[in-house]
């Protein structure tokens, strides 16, 4: 059997690098793009290389790829912002789609979201423009749309910690998800590289069911910790006092229009599932929803109150 090889765009992210360790672990030649090789501090491995990139809205990416079964685009923007997005999540994923039209055969496989099913925000929108790009190229693709990460989830761990009350946005329970960790989503979009049945196909996935709404995770992170569970609740309605008070700032600042953007995803997040939609019935549907893997978000807990693994929450993402 030949070895297989691929590339990892977004290589220092949360799901990028978790690509790049289950690639390396299935015996993979793994290329990682990164901006920078000194900060990207990946250890050691005879199948790793590292590609320091630039990329340019002129110019376009300053490398040229080496030949590879597939490239997993796991770039995304940081901030969220639409201008931010629109470099990240549209242009700098179709420079790439440009860098690799002469490579014969390569898959493009790319890290989506499921939320851009209902698209609202600005970084949604640039996803679905790059997924259309995609689709009408002509290279092959599998676009996958993930539910919510496990490290999504781990946000009020501190404030349990402290012994705080854990906030829900309305009553806790109008939203569910079927999180994933990002081992799990990082096996599934390598299977994505030889698995036909996933190819040319946008692919919602999530982790093991059932769905959890916010009281149910907030109900296993006091488990995990030996808590009283205490929960607070939110109305989502305060986004909107937000929003309002940004609104007559936004012709003239930048600044605010780019808070006023995370107002909105604040309050997408608090409204939405992160399921499949059913637009027929109208409703997200847990049915519907396809399931990977087997990591649970309660074990994931109970491990960080144990200190077996690192509580990952990313300081420089500000979207989740
Ligand atoms: N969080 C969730 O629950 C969830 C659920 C479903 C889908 N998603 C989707 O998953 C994606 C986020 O994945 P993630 O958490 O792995 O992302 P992440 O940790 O924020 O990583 C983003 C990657 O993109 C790179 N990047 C960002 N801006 C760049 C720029 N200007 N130039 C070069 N590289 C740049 C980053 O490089 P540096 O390390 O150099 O910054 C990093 O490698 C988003 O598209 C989101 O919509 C998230």
């Amino acid at each position: 059997m030949t070895q297989k090889s691929v590339i990892v765009a977004g290589a220092t992210g949360y799901i990028g690098r978790a690509v790049v360790a289950a690639a390396l672990a299935r015996g993979y030649l793994v290329y990682a793009m990164v901006r920078c090789e000194k900060s990207a501090a990946f250890p050691e491995h005879p199948n790793l290389s590292v590609l320091q990139s630039k990329f340019s809205p002129i110019t376009g990416w300053n490398i040229q790829l080496p030949n590879a079964d597939a490239i997993i685009s796991c770039l995304a923007s940081r901030t969220g912002t639409p201008k931010d997005a629109h470099l990240v999540d549209y242009q700098m994923n179709a420079g790439l789609l440009k860098l690799m039209r002469p490579l014969i055969g390569t898959r493009f496989i790319l890290l989506s979201a499921i939320c851009v099913q209902k698209p609202r925000l600005a970084f949604q929108f640039e996803k679905l423009r790059f997924e259309n790009t995609l689709h009408t190229s002509g290279q092959p693709y599998s676009i996958v749309r993930p539910t919510a990460y496990f490290k999504s989830l781990c946000g009020q761990i501190a404030r349990i910690r402290k012994g705080k009350s854990f906030l829900c946005f309305g009553d806790g329970t109008q939203t569910a998800c079927t999180p994933i960790s990002e081992r799990d989503l990082a096996s599934y979009l390598i299977d994505c590289v030889t698995l036909p049945e996933r190819h040319n196909k946008i692919l919602p996935i999530g982790g093991p069911h059932p769905a959890i709404t916010p009281v149910d995770q907030a109900n296993l992170i006091f488990d995990a910790f030996g808590k009283t569970p205490k929960i607070k609740y939110v109305s989502p309605k305060i986004f909107d006092i937000f929003q309002a008070v940004l609104a007559p700032l936004t012709p003239f600042s930048e600044w605010a229009r780019n808070k006023r953007e995370l107002m909105k995803i604040g309050q997408y997040y608090a409204t939405e599932s992160m399921l499949v939609w059913n637009s027929d019935q109208e409703i997200y549907d847990i049915t519907a929803t396809p399931q990977t893997g087997s990591d649970h978000l309660g074990d994931h807990f109970t491990n960080i109150a144990r200190g077996l693994t690192v509580h990952v929450a990313d300081a420089n993402t500000q979207i989740y």
